[in-house]
């Protein structure tokens, strides 16, 4: 499986603008991402991407093909995704997500994440969302 090409046809499928391949090759070859999937099948079922700088974490993207949603394969993204940004020593983990995206939301405040600001007109379409969990 060549990661970054099932990466970006999730990408494709999820997210406008979407990111290509040489851009995930370029955010997996970062030393400060930490990169995070689920295979089903030998097919890719989900990932994440973020970034720890210091003790501040950044969730970049999360996604799970549309098959394969509702079936738990984010919650398990999400919580090894936190396990690994702890043990690079972050403290407080950070996202942004769009007002409109009441899955992503339901999901991160599952996880205890809290609302902190509004970034109004963020995207073409929609408010941002910044929302925040302490990891500790
Ligand atoms: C958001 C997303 C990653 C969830 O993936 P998933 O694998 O379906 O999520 P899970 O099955 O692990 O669900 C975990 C929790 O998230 C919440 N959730 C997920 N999808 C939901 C939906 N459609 N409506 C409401 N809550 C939802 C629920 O709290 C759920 O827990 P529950 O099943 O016990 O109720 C998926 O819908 C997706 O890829 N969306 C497109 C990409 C995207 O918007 N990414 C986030 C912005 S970066």
């Amino acid at each position: 499986m060549d990661i970054c090409e099932e990466i970006s046809r999730i990408e494709e499928e999820c997210f406008d603008p979407a990111w290509n391949y040489e851009e995930i090759m370029f955010e997996l070859d970062n030393p400060l991402c930490i990169s995070v999937w689920e295979q089903s099948d030998g097919k890719l079922a989900g990932y994440a991407l973020a970034r720890v700088i210091e003790d501040e974490g950044e969730l970049l993207r999360i996604a799970v093909t549309e098959s394969f949603r509702r079936r738990g394969f984010a919650k398990k993204i999400m919580t090894r995704m936190l396990g690994d940004m702890k043990k690079r020593g972050a403290s407080v983990c950070f996202l942004e997500v769009r007002s409109k995206n009441s899955a992503a939301i339901a999901l991160y405040e599952s996880f205890g994440f809290g609302k902190i600001s509004v970034r109004r007109h963020y995207y073409k379409n929609d408010d941002a969302i910044v929302m925040r969990k302490e990891l500790s």
